[in-house]
């Protein structure tokens, strides 16, 4: 049986997130330069989308460039800027027609002024879509996040805008990055890694990790839903125990 036909639908994720990882190796098993497994990636993007809109997901969140990659090669990083450009030019009408609103996350102000602009021009054009939301981590790290919203506290503080005794776990969420977006349930890697790299730290306390071995260029729908599968057959219990969760 295929694990679409497994999922049940009335417990399907609100927010899925996704570590894409593994184009370059990819890449190495066709004998192929590391960008052509980030062009072949592209798929997997508009696979892993349309698979989440179809059984009702309506956060996806795609981390697309972390902090720490501005320290690949420069060619590299300038291929992936442009990359991006390309693709949001190419999907923006696709996107529009499939009512996704296109967000981002990340220190946007690092990424190249046409890459931005791009950029902006696409969530503008996108940002009263409803069917779900797509956002994009890009020049994002997790430890940067955190930082800029403790700055921001800081600030507020100093400006009486905040009082220290009422900032609680709400106060911090509303700074960060994500203050629009509820946490999610799963976070998935592809590649074989079982690392966090600098993702989402705050937000997936209490999401189910997935990690499988496909890579990047690889995932497709049925992987996407595998790993939906294999989310609704852990039990979470927050702390509780199963007596509790189960009734
Ligand atoms: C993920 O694939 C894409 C980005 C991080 C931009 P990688 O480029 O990390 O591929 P591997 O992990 O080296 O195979
Ligand atoms: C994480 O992948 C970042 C993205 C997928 C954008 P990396 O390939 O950069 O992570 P590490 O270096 O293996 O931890
Ligand atoms: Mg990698």
């Amino acid at each position: 049986m295929k694990f679409k036909d497994q999922i049940d639908v009335s417990r399907v994720p609100n927010h899925v997130a996704v570590i894409m990882d593994g184009n370059g190796r990819w890449a190495q098993t066709h004998g192929e330069m590391r960008i052509f497994g980030h062009l072949n990636g592209v798929s997997s993007v508009r696979e892993t989308l349309s698979a989440a809109g179809e059984i009702g997901v309506k956060y996806l969140t795609l981390y697309a460039f972390s902090t720490e990659n501005w320290d690949r090669p420069r060619e590299e990083v300038a291929a992936l800027m442009d990359l991006l450009v390309k693709t949001i030019v190419k999907e923006i009408d696709d996107l529009q027609e499939n009512k996704v609103r296109l967000q981002a996350i990340g220190d946007l102000q690092l990424l190249p002024e046409n890459c931005r602009k791009t950029l902006n021009q696409a969530i503008e054009k996108t940002k009263n879509n409803k069917r779900i939301t797509l956002t994009l981590a890009l020049s994002y790290s997790a430890r940067w996040e955190i930082t800029q919203a403790i700055r921001a506290i800081g600030e507020d503080v100093k400006n009486n805008k905040l009082q220290v005794e009422d900032i609680n776990q709400v106060t911090i969420d509303s700074y960060l990055e994500t203050h629009n977006i509820p946490d999610p349930e799963l976070l998935i890697r592809t590649s074989g890694e079982k690392r966090i790299s600098n993702f989402l730290l705050w937000q997936i306390a209490y999401s189910e990790l997935y990690f499988t071995s496909v890579f990047w260029p690889d995932f497709k729908k049925e992987d996407f839903y595998e790993a939906i599968v294999a989310y609704q057959n852990r039990e979470r219990r927050f702390g509780k125990i199963s007596e509790q969760v189960s009734c």
